[in-house]
Parts: structure tokens; sequence; C-alpha cells
């Protein structure tokens, strides 16, 4: 006999309550936008890092570790939505965890077809954890909205902790940034003019992947997408007073983010 889906309470408070989910800290880059979107939602930021890197575990370790775990915030947070901040995991489990839950969830997914649209040169990267790029759900993606691009796979393997490295404030050489990135660059005829950002951990070197490019290319973030996706499903605001700051949650249980590692990204304001 099919399992009865749960089913659990959804918040009734002006400020819809939104949880945002990732294996580390790349998910802010997603909370930020979403911050914006909505300044009446109230965020609740949940990093898996006692698991983190998602990268190096297999698929069935990232689903029988996240479908539970979800289910567990959302008993925990009863939010109003899901926001799965990590390709790493959404290219798996957001089936499963439509199947297992009630509450809307939104994925994080390779922004391949408006990468694909906008290209010039038909020559466009996708730059991931090497679990993103192995996915089938990778692939079928370029199936379907590739467009007749040459669309290379990267798989960096190192990157999402650089990047969690250098948002710590630890120095990073840009030797080791470098070496993730050069796959992506295809020379010739035709040149790579576009780069998908695959891993939301990856715009947080924005500044620093720009200035390591061996050429200008377009990089795409998809986090402004998720968070319009994410006010359409949440519906109109019910409240113009400000929303309570996000809440910051590690599995590890480790303390609160410093102050100076969220200032960059929600303004002076946010206090961990
Ligand atoms: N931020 C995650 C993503 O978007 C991955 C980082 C990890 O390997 O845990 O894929």
């Amino acid at each position: 006999m099919a399992k009865p889906r749960r089913r659990y309470n959804r918040s009734v408070s002006d400020h819809p309550a939104i949880l945002v989910f990732d294996s580390g800290l790349g998910g802010l880059t997603v909370l930020r936008e979403i911050v914006k979107a909505r300044p009446d939602a109230a965020c609740a930021y949940v990093a898996d890092d006692a698991f983190f890197p998602y990268g190096h575990h297999t698929e069935d370790e990232i689903i029988g570790r996240v479908v539970p775990l979800i289910g567990e915030l959302i008993a925990q947070h009863a939010p109003r939505l899901v926001v799965i901040a990590c390709n790493t995991a959404s290219t798996l489990v957001m089936t499963h965890l439509r199947a297992s839950y009630t509450v809307p969830f939104v994925g994080t997914v390779p922004a391949i077809k408006p990468a694909c649209a906008s290209s010039k040169t038909k020559r466009v990267s996708v730059l991931g954890t090497k679990g993103t790029v192995k996915r089938e759900y990778t692939q079928r993606l370029i199936a379907d909205f590739g467009q007749g691009c040459d669309v290379s796979l990267v798989g960096a393997a190192d990157l999402p902790s650089l990047a969690e490295a250098a948002l710590r404030g630890e120095p990073v050489g840009d030797d080791a940034i470098a070496a993730e990135i050069a796959p992506c660059f295809h020379d010739g005829d035709m040149r790579t003019d576009t780069v998908v950002l695959a891993c939301t951990h990856f715009p947080l070197l924005l500044d620093r992947l720009i200035a390591l490019a061996p050429w200008p290319v377009n990089w795409i973030d998809p986090a402004p997408a998720i968070a319009r996706r994410s006010a359409e499903l949440l519906g109109p605001a019910a409240s113009a007073t400000a929303a309570p700051q996000p809440t910051f949650q590690f599995t590890s249980g480790r303390p609160a983010l410093a102050h100076d590692i969220l200032a960059p990204f929600f303004g002076m304001h946010v206090s961990a």
C-alpha cells in the first residue's frame, strides 16, 4: 500500500516562513536574492555542514541524508516554502521531496536554458560539483535546452571548499581557483562565451572568477530567477512591516556566523 504523504501545518504569520537549505554557505547567494525579492518573508537558513561537501558523496548517500533531514526541518520551522539552494542536491532529490512532503519546493538546477539561449558563440560551459555534472538530470537539461550549443561539463572538486575558505577570510591562492576554472575555457574558432555557475558556492567567488578568467565571459547565476520563482509561489505580500532577520542553523552544531561574513550579503544590520 502506498505510504500516506506527511502533512505539516503552514505558518499563518504575516511574515511567510521560507526555509533555505544548502550543504554549506553557498546558499547565502540565493538567500540574499530571496531577502531582496521578499523583504516580508521570515527566512531560516540551514546549512548541512556536518555532511559538506555534498559533491564528494554518492547519489544514494545524498538522497538518504537530505530527504529525512528536510522532513525534520519542515517539522521544526513549519515553512510555507522550502528552497533547496544546492545544485548537487536538487538535481537528485526534488522528486523524492515532493513525493514525501506537501509543502511547495523550489530547487536550484544548472541554468542551461538561459545560458544556451544567450550564447553568441554557441560554446557554453557548466561549472558545477563533480556530482552535478555527472547527473542524468543535467544531461537531460542539455538534451532538452542545449539549442545546438556545444556544452562542456566541468566538475570542480575543490571550488566549494575554496569559496567557503575565502568567505571566512582565509587566504586562497589565485592558482588554486584558476586551475579549477581552466577547463571551462575553450579557444579556437568559437570561444566559450558563457559559463553557468552550477553550484551556489561559486557566486561567492565571482569577483575572482572574473579577474582570473583568460577572457571575459557571461557568468550565469540562477539566484535572481530562484528568488522570483519563490516570490511567485508565496503570492502577494501580506505585510508591509519588515520581517524578522534571517536565522542561521548548522547541522554540525557550530556557532552562528560572524557578522563580518554576513554583512556583505545583507548589509550592516543583520546579526548572526
Ligand atoms: N552549494 C552546493 C551546490 O550548489 C554544493 C557544494 C557541495 O559540494 O556541498 O551544488
